[in-house]
């Protein structure tokens, strides 16, 4: 069964088979919605429906339905009972421009970079390159079907390898696999590039940028990426880590605030005594707002744990942040199997 599906704000409609997701069918037919995990988790993707029914296959297990008024959906989830007019806005920039493609990756390096961090580099197909936009990610496709999402750490000018920096989840299926099995030169299947977390350089304001643990990974692509461009933006960077150790590129991020517009600020939650702590503590976002009681004239990218993400947003808006200038990735982890691998 096939219904159509009109957005509201350009009157453009496409087709959505009953048995896809709203999302899918927009992204397969060139339409580029926001979104961030794909899996009911971050809310990136919720849209008002202005008519028509949609359904959850599982709405139990779809966590960021809670709190969505009684008019919204998340796109990524939400599959249609019949033609449906949404309200979302349309991202405009060329992301459509570029083909999400599934590739075979050879692993060429694989190094620790903390106690609970792994960085890996991966070479694509020789004359392929992925291409994508600062901040997006790459899924890996594991041979069971399921998908698990990691941000790219590279700048798109620098891709001849994909650099990721994978952070260890106990027990966990993949990053298990990734810690103790993985071997350099093995082959990994990716798709990409993923996500709606980019540079936006038609927003003129200052940046603020907030990254907590391995949310560093985008940030680093976007910082690389405007480093490159010379944008003349002014970016302030607060990296939020437990402790010293999880700072794991701090001499880097310090190289970065040589330049004049970029200001750096680790901040620490659980500073070990050895650290010797004399920097800034608590919530990464929390600072922030220290810092910048008034965010009205700001815009502010975010990417990292899912409560840490959730925080920022709701205390940053209360704080005079537009909500479109608040830009996140929230690092959900996948509960479902993909369906389409
Ligand atoms: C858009 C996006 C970008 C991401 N980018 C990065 C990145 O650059 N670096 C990075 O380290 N991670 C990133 N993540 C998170 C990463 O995808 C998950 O940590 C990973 O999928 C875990 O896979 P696994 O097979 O090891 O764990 P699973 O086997 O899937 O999970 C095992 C159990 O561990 C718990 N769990 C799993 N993942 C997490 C988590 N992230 N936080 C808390 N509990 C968890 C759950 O209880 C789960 O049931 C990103 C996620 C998204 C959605
Ligand atoms: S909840 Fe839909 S993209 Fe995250």
């Amino acid at each position: 069964m096939q219904y159509q599906i009109t957005l509201k704000s350009t009157g453009e409609t496409f087709s959505a088979d009953a048995e896809e997701t709203l999302l899918d069918a927009a992204l397969r037919q060139g339409h580029t919605l926001p979104y961030g995990c794909r899996n009911g988790g971050c809310g990136a993707c919720i849209a008002t429906i202005v008519s028509g029914e949609i359904n959850y296959e599982d709405p139990e297990s779809v966590s960021a339905l809670e709190g969505l008024e009684d008019n919204q959906a998340l796109i990524c989830q939400a599959r249609a009972n019949s033609d449906v007019v949404i309200d979302s806005r349309e991202l405009d920039e060329g992301l459509d421009s570029l083909p999400i493609e599934k590739m075979p990756c050879r692993l060429v390096a694989k190094e620790q970079l903390a106690h609970d961090v792994i960085l890996l580099k991966l070479k694509t197909p020789d004359n392929k390159r992925l291409q994508f936009f600062a901040g997006q990610y790459i899924d890996f496709i594991l041979k069971t079907g399921e998908h698990r999402s990691f941000s790219l750490a590279n700048a798109p000018h620098n891709d001849e390898f994909l650099e990721l920096h994978v952070r260890h989840v106990e027990g966990g299926e993949f990053t298990d696999f990734v810690f103790n099995e993985l071997k350099e030169k093995a082959i990994l299947r990716i798709e990409g590039p993923l996500g709606t977390f980019y540079l936006r350089e038609e927003d003129d304001r200052p940046m603020i940028f907030l990254a907590g643990g391995t949310g560093f990974a985008p940030i680093k692509s976007l910082m690389e990426h405007a480093i490159f461009q010379k944008d003349q933006r002014k970016i302030h960077f607060y990296w939020g880590a437990r402790a010293q150790r999880d700072l794991y590129m701090d001499e880097m991020a310090k190289t970065w605030a040589e330049q004049d517009n970029i200001t750096y600020s680790p901040v620490l939650s659980e500073a070990a005594p050895e650290d010797n702590w004399a920097g800034k503590t608590g919530f990464a976002h929390s600072a922030v707002l220290a810092d910048y009681p008034d965010l009205s004239n700001y815009a502010v990218y975010v990417c990292g744990p899912p409560p840490m993400v959730n925080a920022a947003h709701k205390e940053f808006i209360e704080h005079g942040l537009p909500e479109e200038h608040f830009y996140s990735d929230s690092f959900e982890f996948n509960r479902q199997p993909s369906s389409e691998s």
